[in-house]
């Protein structure tokens, strides 16, 4: 079968994307990364695309006026190269509701909280100011607003005493990197379908009822 065709926007180090151009990597693997587009020029995902041959863009948002103005020209980039559904992983930049809407229900973000829990950025120094005891990340379709969206798939890890910001950061990063390429997988497979604003997972896709995370332990 066809392999459905993604576009990614980043605007750093690009772990996550590694994360889905290692998945992509498999023959059995239902989605290929066709472009990578970053708004900076330096970003370390760029690098990522480039060693294993997948194009690359750089659009720089400073040279325009108009947030809409540099959307349209993402916008383009993405339907050139045939994308069919846009990831979002770590692109730093608030997407209007034109941009939004051309990609209803076709666009994802990676965002590192148990959303609706700690929208924005953060969220690991927020979570341990909580004293929350389970953390985690999610994969969600965008919406205009901020970090909000139909909830794809979420991943959580418990906080531990002595955790800062960074080793916290961390624990939840490896289990982005679990999550993201999964999510895309059953988005791709079309196993995750909006309905009434929630994600309906296909029978079969699901954890077990047993599946729980307990901190502390008992
Ligand atoms: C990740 O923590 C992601 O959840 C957030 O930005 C970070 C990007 O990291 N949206 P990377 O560029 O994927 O390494």
């Amino acid at each position: 079968m066809a392999k459905t065709k993604v576009g990614v926007l980043i605007s750093g180090r690009g772990s996550n994307l590694q994360a889905l151009l290692d998945a992509a990597q498999h023959d059995d693997y239902p989605a290929e990364i066709v472009l990578v587009l970053s708004n900076k020029a330096g970003a370390q995902g760029l690098e990522r695309a480039r060693k294993v041959d997948v194009p690359t863009g750089f659009i720089d948002h400073t040279l325009y006026e108009d947030r809409e103005d540099f959307e349209k020209d993402l916008d383009a980039k993405l339907r050139e190269a045939g994308v069919q559904i846009v990831c979002l992983a770590g692109f730093m930049r608030i997407l209007t509701p034109w941009f939004v809407e051309k990609w209803r229900d076709r666009l994802i973000n990676i965002h590192p909280s148990l959303l609706p829990a700690f929208k924005g950025v953060h969220t690991h120094e927020r979570a341990l100011e909580q004293g929350v005891r389970v953390h985690g990340c999610s994969v969600h379709f965008v919406r205009a607003e901020m970090d909000d969206g139909p909830i794809i798939g979420q991943a959580a890890v418990p906080v531990m005493a002595g955790d800062t910001p960074e080793t916290l950061s961390a624990r939840v990063l490896e289990a982005e990197h679990k999550l993201s390429p999964a999510c895309l997988k059953l988005v791709a497979e079309g196993k995750a379908r909006v309905s009434a604003e929630c994600v309906r997972i296909a029978e079969g896709s699901e954890p077990d009822a047993e599946t729980v995370l307990i901190n502390p332990s008992v």
